[in-house]
Order: C-alpha cells, then sequence, then structure tokens
C-alpha cells in the first residue's frame, strides 16, 4: 500500500451514538483504516446529548466492529483515533467546546484544517447545525470542508429549500454531499459501464429496440422501529424521491462527454427535466398505492401497518408505491419505466429489467408468446450481476426453441445495505468526488416531481391496507403493466 492513499482529516459526526454510525459509519470507516485509506492522520468525533466518556465510546465503536477487525490490536488502535464530545446542537456553548477539542485534534494528528461534518440524526437540526458551524468558526481553517448529510433531505420541495438554504449559508454547493446510499452500490455504478462500454448495449438503449424498463426494489421487512418518521414519509417520499429517480436518471441520462461529476450531473438533470411531470387524474392513473395488512408470511403472524408502533391506527400511509413513469425526450418517448418498491414485500431484491423490443415475427413453432423476449436484467441485490436472456434452438431435432441466461454474477460482500457503499462514499467525499451524491438540481427536480403525486393522493380516498405480507402488492400495480400489454418481470419465485 502507498503512502499517497492516505486521506487526512477530522470527521465529526453528529448522531454518534445512533444507529446508523454504529451499523454503517464505523464500520466503513474501519475498513478504510484496515486498507490504508485512513492511518495515522485522522481523527473521529462522535458527539450526541448522552454524556459519555472517550473509553465508554471507543469501547462501543470496537462492538460496532467485532465482527471485522482483524485483531484487537488493530481494533484499539483504529478506536484510539475516536473522541466523544456530549453536545447539545441547539446550545451556542456546545460548539465552543468542540470547536476546543477540534482544533486540538487537528495539531495533535497533523490533519491540515481538512474537516468532514457529517449529520448522522434528525433532520430538523440539519439547518441549525450548519449555521452554528458556520458562526463557530469550524470552517475557517485551512485545509476542505465537507459537510455529508443524511436523508431525508426535506418532505417536500418547499421545505428543501428551505433546509438547502439553510447549508448554503455555510457551504457552497460543491462542498455538500448529499448521501443517496444506493448510488454507492457497486451494480448501481456499474449502470454506466454496462451502458457506455459496451457498444451492443449501447446502440440498443432507445426506444426502438427497448420495449420498457422495469425497476423494483423490494423489502420484506415492515416499518420496524422507524413508524414515527415513517408514518409522515411513507413509500413514495423515503424510496420512490431519491433511490428510484436517481436509478432511473443513471438508465436514462445521456453519454456524458466525459465521466467527470459535472458532466454526469448535468446528465442525470437534464434526464429527470425529462420526466413527465404528472397533474390530476394522470397520477391516479399511472400511481398506484398500497398499505400491507397483518397476515402470515415468512413462518410467521405479522403485524398489519396500522398496527405497528407509533402509526396512526387510521393511517392513510402508503408502504408501496408503483407507477409508469414516462420521459418526454427523443431517446425514451414511448417507453414506460415501470417501478415499484414496498415494505413486507415476497423477497428482499432490488433489480432493473429491460425488455427489449420483439422480433418482428417468429419463424418458429409456436406463437410470439412462446419466443420470450429478450431481457437484460441488472441485479442490484442481493445478488450482484447481469442476465441477459436469449432464444436459442433446443437441442436434437426440428427448431423448435429454449430460452437460456447468460449469467454473470458477483458475489455481494455481505448481503443488503453492505457498510461497503457508505465505505465507497465517505472515501469519495474524502476524495473531494461528488460524482455519487446527490446535487441540488436533482434533489428539487425530484421533490417537485413527488410534490405533484403526493398533492392528488392527499385529496383522494384510499382503501388501505390493500396487500398482503409476503406478495408482491395490491392488484392494480399487475394492472398498471397488463392494461399495456406487459407483465412485471419475475423479482422472486414466489410472485
Ligand atoms: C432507506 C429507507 O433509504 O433505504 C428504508 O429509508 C429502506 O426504509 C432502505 O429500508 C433500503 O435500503 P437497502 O440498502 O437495504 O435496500
Amino acid at each position: 500500500m502507498t503512502d499517497n492513499l492516505e486521506q487526512k482529516a477530522l470527521i465529526t459526526i453528529f448522531g454518534g451514538t445512533g444507529d446508523l454510525a454504529n451499523r454503517k459509519l464505523y464500520p466503513s470507516l474501519y475498513h478504510l483504516f484496515s486498507k490504508g485509506y485512513l492511518k495515522k492522520n485522522f481523527a473521529v468525533i462522535g458527539t450526541a446529548r448522552r454524556e459519555w466518556s472517550n473509553d465508554f465510546f471507543r469501547d462501543k465503536v470496537k462492538e460496532s466492529i467485532q465482527d471485522i477487525a482483524t485483531s484487537s490490536a488493530e481494533a484499539d488502535e483504529f478506536a484510539s483515533h475516536f473522541y466523544y464530545q456530549s453536545h447539545d446542537v441547539t446550545n451556542k456553548e456546545s460548539y465552543v467546546s468542540l470547536k476546543t477539542l477540534s482544533d486540538s485534534l487537528d495539531q495533535k494528528y497533523d490533519l491540515a484544517g481538512n474537516r468532514i461534518f457529517y449529520l448522522a440524526m434528525a433532520p430538523n437540526f440539519f439547518g441549525i447545525i450548519a449555521s452554528r458551524i458556520k458562526s463557530e468558526g469550524f470552517v475557517d481553517t485551512k485545509g476542505f470542508h465537507r459537510l455529508i448529510i443524511e436523508k431525508p433531505f426535506g418532505h417536500d420541495l418547499e421545505s428543501a429549500k428551505e433546509l438547502n438554504d439553510s447549508l448554503r449559508e455555510a457551504f457552497h454547493e460543491d462542498e455538500i454531499y448529499r448521501i443517496d446510499h444506493y448510488l454507492g452500490k457497486e451494480m448501481i455504478q456499474n449502470i454506466s459501464v454496462i451502458r457506455f462500454a459496451n457498444s451492443i448495449i449501447e446502440s440498443l438503449w432507445n426506444n426502438r429496440y427497448i420495449d420498457n424498463i422495469q425497476v423494483t426494489l423490494s423489502e420484506t421487512l415492515g416499518v420496524e422501529d422507524r413508524g414515527r418518521y415513517y408514518d409522515e414519509s411513507g413509500a413514495l417520499r423515503d424510496m420512490v424521491q431519491n433511490h428510484i429517480l436517481q436509478i432511473v436518471s443513471l438508465l436514462a441520462m445521456e453519454p456524458p462527454i466525459k465521466l467527470s461529476t459535472k458532466e454526469i450531473r448535468h446528465e442525470k438533470v437534464r434526464a429527470l427535466r425529462s420526466l413527465r411531470v404528472y397533474e390530476g387524474e394522470e397520477v391516479l392513473k399511472n400511481f398506484i398505492r398500497g398499505q400491507y395488512s397483518a397476515g402470515h408470511a415468512f413462518g410467521k403472524e405479522l403485524k398489519g401497518y396500522r398496527e405497528e408502533d407509533n402509526v396512526n391506527p387510521e393511517s392513510n400511509t402508503e408502504t408501496f408505491v408503483a407507477a409508469k413513469l414516462l420521459i418526454d425526450n427523443f431517446r425514451w418517448t414511448g417507453v414506460p419505466f415501470y417501478i415499484r418498491t414496498g415494505k413486507r414485500l415476497a423477497g428482499k431484491a432490488t433489480q432493473i429489467a429491460i425488455r427489449f423490443k420483439d422480433v418482428p415475427m417468429n419463424l418458429f413453432s409456436g406463437d410470439m408468446a412462446a419466443l420470450g423476449g429478450n431481457v437484460l436484467v441488472i441485479h442490484i441485490q442481493p445478488n450482484e450481476g447481469i442476465t441477459l436472456h436469449l432464444n436459442v434452438k433446443k437441442p436434437g431435432q426440428g427448431m423448435e426453441t429454449m430460452p437460456v441466461n447468460l449469467n454473470y454474477a458477483h458475489s455481494s460482500p455481505d448481503g443488503m445495505n453492505t457498510p461497503e457503499a457508505y465505505e465507497k462514499l465517505i472515501l469519495d467525499c474524502l476524495r473531494g468526488d461528488a460524482t455519487y451524491f446527490s446535487h441540488w438540481d436533482e434533489v428539487s427536480l425530484s421533490w417537485n416531481f413527488i410534490d405533484h403525486v403526493a398533492d392528488v393522493w392527499k385529496g383522494t380516498d384510499t382503501h388501505f391496507p390493500n396487500y398482503k405480507p409476503g406478495t408482491m402488492g395490491p392488484d392494480e400495480a399487475d394492472e398498471l403493466l397488463t392494461k399495456d400489454g406487459f407483465s412485471w418481470f419475475k423479482v422472486h419465485e414466489e410472485e
């Protein structure tokens, strides 16, 4: 490992005692440490309201990496870079002691004034933290200053704008790293390579050859302990506004003139600008929502959404969304992008299916339907890889056809929502590469699109709950495609 891999920085994590920090951030930082990206010149400050000592905090950090640490000596060495500061984000005084600690660590570890501020806590405090970071002089050092901010980035366009304005008081757009952890996933980053490094793919990547594109993000979990947040959010804001629209923009964008952050973002923004914004009746025709009922699935009795903790017993919040999106430009006019996501579905999987048009006529025995269409499937998780579905001759006499799959799979490091996505994103931020973070222009276009849907839904009745756990959502989600003559490409065997 050469020395120039090493990144120097002070990383201050607001929400340092939280679930995200323990499950994702500390393991990711440890991976960066064990690979030599973080070595001697780094320090991490964890802040939260609780009164913890450095030793107690370091024990927690070590606990969070116990399954991945190669030796206890290495875990000790890693944890020795961690410091804890009890902090009340609304209290000005708190920032004074935090700043003193920051400056001393800067000296002690020779950090060149490089600072990353990671906001891993309730979004209502994002604005105040950013403005104190500015007013108390945290960003007056010589090095770089970057803000990593977790979702949700607002709950509609207006609140997102407000939040953005408050962040912009302290940070420039190019210093703000808005996390969308899907953008850190290996196979999401692979979309551009699959498209732009393969002439046989990119030359077919348009409305002359593609029939429809399907994006499925399905989960088996319910809302778990996040009822309070989720009941205000719902699947539309929780998954579609960010992860799904980001994936759609990567699938739909034009080839960038080069692989720079600026050029890629420019093309993603153009794709999002071409997304047809639905109004009134169009929303009801093209967007389907669902909510899970109680039921038996995965070998146990499960509560309905309305019975979950911290959820309104009469809640009309959607736990499932399916939709038909249209992109009005030369490349995509006429090609529906079907999307779906939901909780308590038949399996945990994220998959993109690109269905190519049928051949003009079937020269072989049977009708057209017997000849399976060509489909390119990009498996995001839990499996990672691509499958191309083709037709070949059945061995033996005659000219009967049969489907075959060309498979490329590489094993996913350790299942879903791995720290690896965070690891990549934190390293990108340390290096100043914002390609796989959401730019404000993308966020605002996405919110504008989502707000139109949410407004229409707010004013119309629902018939919730309308799907059972362990299924793939309400029947209307299937009808959305059958009325166009299509069907969902299976994600799970049970489907
Ligand atoms: C988060 C959502 O952004 O993504 C969660 O808030 C969801 O509700 C999660 O469960 C899914 O992420 P992954 O990586 O497990 O597919």
